[in-house]
């Protein structure tokens, strides 16, 4: 529902291969800009700066490393991803090791490379975003983490503290309670700022991928592996490395980063050679892990590790206080970027936000206030429209809790027979969906490797479905009242 386009430069002397580019990255909804050399490149950047640039190695005139250079002093928050042929992969390497984002072959494999400009821009808005502490600024950009409880002044002053040492710290709550916030605030407030910052996401990186994506490889490491890659954590050298959803992390790599955390060194995949790092690390659950360790999949040594600075995020139901100034806060958020005039809530509507126990915390307030504005279209928000929005999800709540496909049937009839037509196809089965993963998740006790399997699914497209369906807080929830 992001309004806001996401901008990308895009620098190659090939009119060719700008050209298809900039039809396939307009097709995939992204605003592009064209420059055919490094010193082109840089003109628009100092007229307009993007999200994000894709810049070729091999370039007339200014060489792509000189340009990947003079583009960091401009802006040494924008991410750069590097186009090269096979023959000049070192200076894709040498690239990475400056702090380029990442690097891919031609010919492009599409899905693959679509898939890099996504992490790259969910690093720059990472990196870019500014996220300020529970004040009301003028700055449209920013994103401020709010709330007044006393839970949440505990959090602001832990990220007071903990932001300008170099200490890991481990961020801990039900999800969408703002746990990603928090990290770019202290990321933000730290004094590594200006250094690289690598975000990784523990859980949407196939198991396979994880551990090469984080260390890097030798060449020859293994089949495929054509040249040496620079690993994620290597990459932030000096920076800092945020490790989201570090509680489903498999448990063969948890002793890496172990090692990482008492010794300060890396190997790469394949390689001999010790590499030290000064990375600070950043890491964030929801997963109880304390129930990890008992049933195995989380090692003890390295939970004790990230325990020492640990920041707990309150669930929203117990800081009601804070809902008024929340709601406020995304309906003029909202409003602003949907484009409308902010149509204000009615108190009775208000009140019945505050007494809901919101499951899915700030993310769930914040979507089912999108879905309102969105259906009325600029009315006023009132007491009924709420009851609504929150109806249809207390109707699914209770579908997820009978169990016995009898229910099912005699819900779909219920539906069906309604008068009219409530649900298309898709809602039918999605609704399915979330009752099929729920459940599954409830008899791994939330853990998503073995769901994946279970399933037989992806982690990957197993995350995705929970984000999408908003599941991972309910199955949190769940097992823990069991
Ligand atoms: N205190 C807050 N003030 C304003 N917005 C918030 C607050 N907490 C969370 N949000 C918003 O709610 C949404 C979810 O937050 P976030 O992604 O940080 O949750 P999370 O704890 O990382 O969840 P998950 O465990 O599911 O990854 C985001 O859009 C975030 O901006
Ligand atoms: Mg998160």
């Amino acid at each position: 529902m992001e309004m806001v386009l996401k901008k990308i430069l895009i620098v190659d002397d090939d009119d060719q291969l700008r050209k298809s580019f900039e039809k396939l990255l307009k097709e995939e909804g992204y605003l592009v800009n064209l420059a055919a050399s490094g010193e082109a490149g840089l003109e628009s950047l100092k007229k307009e700066i993007p999200d994000l640039v894709i810049l070729d190695v091999k370039l007339p005139g200014m060489n792509g490393i000189d340009t990947l250079k003079a583009i960091q002093k401009i802006d040494n928050h924008l991410q750069v991803i590097i186009m090269t042929a096979f023959g000049t992969t070192d200076t894709a390497i040498e690239a990475t090791k400056l702090g380029a984002f990442e690097y891919i072959i031609k010919p492009f494999d599409i899905p693959e490379m679509l898939s890099v400009i996504e992490r790259a821009l969910d690093t720059s808005r990472f990196i870019r975003t500014p996220v300020c502490l529970n004040v009301n600024t003028e700055n449209d950009a920013a994103e401020t983490i709010i709330g007044q409880s006393p839970s949440m002044r505990e959090v602001y002053k832990s990220i007071g503290r903990v932001s300008s040492t170099n200490a890991t710290v481990l961020i801990r709550g039900e999800s969408g309670t703002g746990k990603e916030l928090v990290a770019r605030a202290i990321y933000q407030y730290s004094l590594r700022t200006n250094k690289p910052f690598q975000v990784i996401n523990c859980v949407a990186i196939p198991e396979t991928l994880l551990e090469s994506e984080l260390f890097g490889y030798e060449k020859g490491a293994f089949t495929g592996a054509a040249f040496r890659r620079i690993g994620k954590i290597e990459q932030a050298q000096n920076g800092t490395v945020f490790l989201d959803e570090i509680g489903d992390m498999p448990i063969s790599i948890q002793g890496k980063i172990l090692r990482l955390l008492q010794e300060k060194s890396i190997e790469r995949l394949g390689g001999r050679e010790t590499i030290p790092v000064d990375v600070r690390l950043i890491a964030a659950t929801n997963r109880n892990l304390e129930e990890a360790i008992e049933e195995k999949s989380f090692r003890e040594d390295i939970y004790y590790r990230l325990k020492v600075v640990t920041i707990w995020l309150p669930p929203l139901r117990e800081r009601k206080e804070d809902i008024p100034a929340l709601v406020e806060y995304i309906l003029g958020r909202k409003s602003r970027e949907m484009g409308i005039v902010n149509p204000g809530i009615s108190n009775d509507a208000l009140k019945s936000l505050v007494n809901h126990p919101w499951p899915g915390n700030v993310r769930e307030l914040s979507n089912t206030l999108q879905q309102i504005l969105i259906f009325n279209q600029g009315a006023p928000i009132g007491e009924e429209d709420i009851q609504k929005a929150i109806g249809e999800k207390l109707s699914e709540e209770r579908l997820h809790h009978e169990k016995g496909n009898e229910t099912l049937w005699q819900w779909v009839h219920q539906e069906l027979t309604n008068g009219g037509q409530t649900k298309t196809f898709n809602e039918y089965v999605d609704h399915f969906c979330k009752i099929l993963i729920t459940e599954t998740l409830n008899l791994t006790g939330g853990n998503r490797s073995k769901a994946a399997k279970l399933l037989g699914l992806s982690r990957p497209t197993l995350h995705s479905k929970i984000e999408k369906y908003q599941l991972s807080l309910k199955t949190e929830v769940d097992s823990a009242s069991d």
